[in-house]
């Protein structure tokens, strides 16, 4: 008596493994979904280690079980390194954590397809295979190597100024014209023969890699770490063709595309054009190409008596949090002002702007957190028609995103770049240490408006100080 799978041609093992990879891709995209919002964030991530789980247990059931000691050990010291980093990296330290990552994604395509290639017995034998072996090991390369310099810019290992190399574009065409070209001679020598043009490819992305990303500037590393990310997918996408793996196709794609609409979320965001970072030298070409209009004008500073007395007068509060306070680790005295604020009947909420901090997301992160309620956490499309209506606005260190000039000084690096209309309420707070410009280096003209008041303090410091006065 044979069972249907048995009759179809296929052991019980491989209809085992088709239903772990069919069920792990339902989790993967109920994880993407799950992620799409901060509420249901964490039950996505619970998608994703499940499904993720699930792949690996399928593929040490059912797969050949030559190595499996082998692959165990791997495993076990993969796990290791991943929860270690994961553990120890800062929050602000995130998208380093995330290049290095990816260049591991990169360097593992590579080294499959040349074990692909190389035992010929298995697989890589015909055009059609070497094809996949050769843009698995294409895609891989760029981002092996890309990923690296991202993650020293953002270490400041090496410098975060753009390399601009004269005739740039012209080398990065020959490079990619010339790789594409050794697919033909790779897909159609024999054995071994085909060796060397692999092997020329391979060192050719690798310098592409490098190219391509040294090209940008460290300020706009992050946009580049998020299209590093749609590679790595690729990479794994067609990792998945040559190793006739559905699994792996499905996972490649759902992070290759995910990745892409980040980059393009965050392009946006931050007024820049996607098709620059495709093409490398994208931090170089600043809209306007100037550096700002020198704001003039005296900033009035405030102390912590008189922000109290206006926050106890007032009835609508935003606060627009920053890279500040990341920095400060303010969130949790942050919550409690806001938790003090709401007793007193103040309609208090935050303006989150998407590049806000240095990662995307960072502040909802933060937020959530400290147990800011997700209703008066409002995006900037939803919250910025109501400054004008607005008693208070209260800026924790943040900067270039609630910076006017980015509307109305050409000549500025971020013109063009949407922001936080916060210079429209009656009173604009803005909680700092110091004079100094943000991450874009610019002046901001809002901290010399009249409207505006300055409170030089840390963040952390600061707000305590502020909760320990609403207290009294
Ligand atoms: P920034 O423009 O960097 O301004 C942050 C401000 O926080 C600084 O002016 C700094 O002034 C202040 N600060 C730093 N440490 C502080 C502390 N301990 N206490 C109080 N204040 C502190 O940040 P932003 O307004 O959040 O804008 C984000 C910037 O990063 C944008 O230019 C954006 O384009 C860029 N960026 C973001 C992303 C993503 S995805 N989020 C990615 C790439 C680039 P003092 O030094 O005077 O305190």
């Amino acid at each position: 008596m044979h069972s249907s799978a048995e009759i179809l041609g296929h052991g019980p093992m491989d209809v085992f493994k088709g239903l772990a990879w069919v069920i792990a891709g339902v989790l993967f995209i109920s994880s993407l979904r799950g992620l799409a919002s901060q509420e249901t964030a964490r039950r996505g991530n619970g998608y994703g280690i499940v499904g993720m789980g699930l792949a690996i247990l399928a593929m040490l059931v059912a797969g050949t079980k030559d190595n499996i000691a082998f692959l165990i050990g791997a495993l076990a010291i993969g796990a290791t390194v991943g929860v270690t980093m994961a553990q120890r990296v800062a929050m602000t330290a995130m998208p380093e954590m995330v290049a290095i990552l990816h260049s591991f994604v990169g360097l593992a395509a590579v080294l499959v397809g040349y074990a692909a290639f190389l035992a010929p017995g298995h697989l890589g034998v015909d055009s059609a295979e070497r094809g996949e072996i050769w843009l698995d090991v294409l895609i891989g390369a760029i981002t092996f190597t890309g990923s690296i310099v991202a993650f020293l810019k953002l270490r400041g290992s090496v410098s975060g100024k753009p390399l601009l190399l004269p005739g740039r574009h012209v080398a990065n065409l020959l490079m990619f014209g010339t790789s594409l070209a050794l697919v033909v001679p790779f897909a159609t020598q024999p054995g071994t023969e085909a060796l060397p043009f692999l092997l020329a490819m391979t060192l050719l992305a690798c310098i592409l890699g490098v190219h391509l990303v040294a090209a940008i500037g460290g300020a706009d590393m992050p946009v580049v770490v998020s299209m590093l990310n749609s590679y790595s997918g690729w990479t794994a996408a067609a990792a998945g063709f040559m190793l006739d793996n559905n699994l792996l196709i499905i996972t490649g794609a759902l992070v290759g595309s995910s990745g892409a609409i980040l980059s393009t979320i965050m392009c946006r965001a931050m007024n820049r054009s996607i098709w620059s970072v495709i093409f490398g030298g994208f931090g170089a070409d600043a809209p306007s190409g100037g550096t700002g209009a020198k704001v003039v004008g005296d900033m009035t500073e405030t102390s912590i008596d008189e922000l109290t007395e206006e926050l106890r007068n007032a009835k609508e509060v935003i606060i627009v949090p920053g890279f500040g306070m990341a920095a400060a680790r303010a969130q949790h005295a942050v919550k409690q002002l806001v938790d003090l604020l709401r007793k007193r009947g103040v309609n208090t909420r935050f303006a989150i702007h998407p590049v806000a901090g240095r990662l995307p997301g960072h502040m909802n992160v933060l937020l959530a957190e400290a147990s800011v309620p997700y209703d008066i956490v409002l995006e900037m499309d939803e919250i910025n028609q109501d400054f004008p209506k607005t008693d208070v606005v209260f800026v924790v260190g943040a900067n270039d995103i609630v910076n006017p000039a980015a509307q109305t000084d050409s000549t500025s690096p971020i013109y063009g770049m949407p922001v936080l209309e916060v210079w429209k309420a009656k009173r604009v707070v803005v909680l700092k240490r110091s004079r100094g410009a943000g991450y874009a280096g610019v002046d901001n003209p809002l901290f010399v408006a009249p409207s505006t008041r300055m409170l030089f303090k840390d963040a952390k410091a600061g707000m305590e100080e502020l909760v320990a006065k609403l207290m009294a």
